[in-house]
């Protein structure tokens, strides 16, 4: 299914627009307090998700299932989620939004193990 890796790559290309701005302007301003939040801004939003991308593309057998589009909205849900709440975490408000958004990378990743196995143990049978 290419659209499923096509929209991993406009949500990594829409992130790392965003995460570099925001490099940009810790770099311009010489405060660089949310830094996390910008590290991870682009290590889950444009690194991750263009690599899911990558393998969905790569395997598009495995990608026409439902549980490759659960995982990937998941992996989205947690950057959205995730990237806000460091920023309020770090300005002294609630750590909620932040663990949230960890705990659903955190199963959003264990679903991208779980996907990749199955499609090793598939490749490996037909090997
Ligand atoms: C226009 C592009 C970018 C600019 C201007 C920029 C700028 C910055 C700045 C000013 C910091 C704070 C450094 C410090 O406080 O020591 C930083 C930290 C960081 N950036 Fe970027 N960045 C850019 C792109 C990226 C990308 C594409 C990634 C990852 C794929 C990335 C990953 C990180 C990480 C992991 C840190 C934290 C480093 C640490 O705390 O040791 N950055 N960046
Ligand atoms: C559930 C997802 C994740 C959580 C909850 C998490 C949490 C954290 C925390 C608490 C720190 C220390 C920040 C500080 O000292 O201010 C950190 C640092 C770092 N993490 Fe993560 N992380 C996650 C995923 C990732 C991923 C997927 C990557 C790389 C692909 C990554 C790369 C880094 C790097 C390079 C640093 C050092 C830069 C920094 O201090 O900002 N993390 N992470």
């Amino acid at each position: 299914m290419k659209r499923l890796a096509s929209s991993c790559f406009v949500v990594a290309a829409l992130a790392g627009v965003t995460g570099m701005t925001m490099g940009i302007v810790m770099a311009a301003s010489h405060d660089h307090s949310l830094a996390p939040a910008h590290a991870h801004l682009n290590l889950l939003g444009w690194v991750s998700m263009a690599l899911y991308g990558l393998y969905y593309h790569t395997h598009p057998q495995v990608a026409a299932r439902p549980i490759a589009t659960a995982q990937v909205g998941l992996a989205v849900l947690s950057v959205v989620l995730l990237i806000p709440g460091i920023v309020i975490a770090n300005l002294g408000g609630s750590e909620i939004p932040a663990v949230v958004g960890a705990l659903l990378a955190l199963i959003s990743m264990v679903m991208f193990l779980a996907i990749t196995m199955t499609g090793f143990l598939r490749d490996a049978g037909n090997a």
